[in-house]
């Protein structure tokens, strides 16, 4: 069993990553950190509580509270975050992410120690490595890294869901969760663990249609209905205000960086590259991948691409039990 600790701002995607991990045979989630991002922290931690207690978990898998804002940029005027543009359909707004998950209220609760001193306390003595599984803005284990960056001795690999080299999505050079908080992204792509990016280049590639979304709701189980809710709405939201390649598809990120840790050949074209990060300007967030023969040090793997049939595939065994 391959131990995991999961940071997701639940949002939708993050919804089904958290599913696909907790139905995953071969992994065993040992906490789930929740952070700002998608939705403000208070939301991020209902909706990661909401779902884990509807799958009937909610007593094996501990929910820390994260980070609400980023280490830095927000004290920065010129750093405020993006205008976003409503997406309307019939005079009613459509959100990539519903501020609460259409699930019963939580009536669990989050521990009291934060997510930081969280990563540190198990960090410092676990008793085998842990692979962290990170799918939003990596805020909180920044500020981990930055108390006692010992821990990493006990990091097996860092996957992060983020970044993107010929593909961008908050602005016209960057992946949301790395612009969201470069300096923590620096401080995690820095810390001396392997790191293997998952990227929008990989992610867009998997995208899941409608057609995918029969196929879950065929198998009729909570998870695989409620997948295909969650991405229905998602491909409503993509053709109304980011349309991919394929129409009537959606980009659902988190959940491909859990099926690599099932099947790594979900991943193609994984490369070693050396990454850098883009702070300011136009450049915030961006992840650069340098390309000059002979002057680079490898510091990190990125998947250049990924099989969306295999993605679809391995979703739809997590989801039939
Ligand atoms: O850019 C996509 C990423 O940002 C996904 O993790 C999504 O959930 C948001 O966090
Ligand atoms: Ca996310």
């Amino acid at each position: 069993m391959r131990k995991i600790i999961l940071d997701v701002d639940t949002g939708s995607d993050d919804a089904v990553a958290v599913m696909a991990a907790l139905l995953a045979k071969d992994l065993k989630v040992e906490a789930i950190c929740s952070t700002w991002g998608n939705l403000d922290i208070d939301h991020t931690t209902e909706n990661t509580l909401r779902l884990i207690e509807a799958m009937g978990k909610g007593d094996e898998v501990p929910v820390y509270r994260g980070c609400a804002a980023p280490m830095a940029k927000f004290l920065c005027k010129d750093r405020l975050p993006l205008a976003i543009r409503p997406l309307m359909k019939d005079g009613k707004e459509v959100h990539m992410h519903e501020p609460e998950l259409k699930l019963e209220k939580a009536t669990i609760k989050e521990q009291d120690l934060p997510a930081p001193l969280f990563y540190i306390d198990y960090l410092l003595h676990a008793e085998e490595p842990v692979t962290l599984v990170e799918v939003g803005p990596l805020t909180s284990l920044g500020h981990a890294l930055r108390i006692r960056p010992e821990i990493v001795k006990n990091i097996e690999e860092i996957v992060i869901m983020g970044g993107g080299d010929r593909v961008a999505n908050c602005t016209p050079c960057a992946e949301f969760n790395i612009w969201a908080d470069p300096e923590a992204a620096e401080i995690v792509a820095t810390c001396g663990a392997k790191v293997t990016w998952v990227p929008l280049d990989a992610t867009h590639a998997a995208y899941l249609t409608k057609k995918d979304c029969e196929r879950f709701r065929a198998i009729g189980t909570f998870e695989a209905n409620f997948a295909a809710d969650l991405i229905e709405g998602r491909i409503l939201a993509h053709t109304l205000g980011q349309p991919l390649a394929e129409p009537d598809a959606a980009a659902v990120h988190d959940p491909l960086c859990i099926c690599y840790l099932i099947d790594p050949t979900v991943l193609k074209d994984v490369q070693p590259v050396e990454i850098h990060l883009g702070f300011y300007g136009v450049g915030e967030g961006e992840t650069i991948v340098d390309r000059r023969e002979g002057l680079i040090t490898p510091n990190s793997y990125f998947a250049f691409d990924a099989d969306r049939f295999k993605f679809c595939d391995i979703l739809c065994d997590l989801f039939t039990y």
